[in-house]
């Protein structure tokens, strides 16, 4: 199978790790700078331009593996090649919803999976009223589009919730409000999905003054095991958001397991160091069964 992973850098540990597995087990694979591509339409036909051809027609497969900041521009290149019949891991739209979490948590909620009580508006008029629907402070308050644990907040009295609240709306920022889930310790749950598989999962742990359990944000990975329902949950959550593969991130609660976000571009640095799955392997593993030939892509 010729095989495109869409990265910007061929130095990214996830980018390495599956471009080798890839190579390791005889596919044609390269690696597409999506923010080097130019895409021209015309006369109902489409060109992706790369380093000087067109390469709309090569891929049999596409792994997106898109960062936060060129979303938009990566998204779209995703959709020209789904639009010409290529199997993508993340379809473009599920990249776009992942990136905007109200948008996850509309869809999830909508469906069932079970999230936080959430809460957003614009209305600087009545701040108090929607801290009061999620039961008074303290409260968890997220930008729209954070990510790795950057412009996500506690707000532990309604005082700063209120400040914090009307300074976002002040910048024209959107955020969401949350319940604060305080039994979930600092800890959450990264599940990564292929289909309908849970091919691995880690427990992150935050630092001892931080409620926020991210890597980036000096968390630590261990080892976890999933029930049937935490690992249901999360292949429903993917599958929902148009992404065959995810990184999916629950927390623990009272009521049970809670899905916070769902990640396009998981990444595997931590998680295959943390639980020596072999993830690259998985991911192409998973590619060969949905699509082994180029006759499976005309009849997808
Ligand atoms: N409602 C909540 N209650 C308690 N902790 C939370 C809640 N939401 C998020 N967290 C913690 O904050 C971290 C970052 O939140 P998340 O929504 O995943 O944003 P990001 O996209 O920045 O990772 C989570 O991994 C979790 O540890
Ligand atoms: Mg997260």
């Amino acid at each position: 199978m010729t095989i495109f992973i869409l990265s910007v850098g061929e130095h990214i540990y996830s980018t390495k790790r599956i471009y080798n597995e890839a190579l390791k087990r005889g596919h044609n694979v390269r690696i597409i700078n999506h923010t080097r591509c130019s895409i021209k339409l015309s006369g109902g036909k489409r060109q992706i331009i790369y380093q000087g051809e067109n390469i709309i027609n090569e891929p049999d497969v596409i792994i997106p593996r898109i960062g936060a900041s060129i979303t938009r521009h990566g998204a779209a290149v995703v959709k020209e090649f789904e639009m010409n019949n290529v199997y993508s891991t993340a379809r473009s739209l599920g990249i776009l919803r992942a990136q905007n979490k109200i948008r996850t948590l509309q869809i999830l909620n909508h469906k069932e999976i079970p999230i936080p009580d959430t809460v957003f508006s614009v209305n600087p008029e009545n701040i108090k009223e929607q801290i009061e629907l999620l039961g008074g402070a303290p409260v968890v308050i997220k930008l729209q589009e954070g990510t790795q644990g950057v412009g996500v907040m506690l707000a532990e009295s309604e005082k700063s919730a209120k400040s914090i609240i009307d300074t976002f709306y002040g910048m024209n920022k959107s955020i969401l409000l949350q319940e604060f889930i305080k039994e979930s310790n600092s800890e959450d749950i990264r599940v990564l999905v292929a289909g309908d598989k849970v091919i691995s999962s880690m427990k992150r742990k935050g630092l001892e003054d931080d409620f926020r359990s991210n890597i980036h944000r000096g968390g630590s990975g261990f080892k976890v095991n999933l029930t049937d329902t935490e690992k249901t949950i999360a292949i429903k959550a993917a599958n929902y958001l148009g992404l065959p593969i995810a990184g999916v991130d629950l927390i623990r609660s009272k009521k049970g397991s809670l899905v916070i976000e769902v990640n396009s571009t998981p990444g595997l640095q931590g998680i295959e160091t943390c639980t020596r799955v072999n993830i690259g392997e998985s991911i192409i593993k998973y590619i060969e069964k949905k699509c082994s030939t180029k006759s499976s892509r005309m009849k997808r």
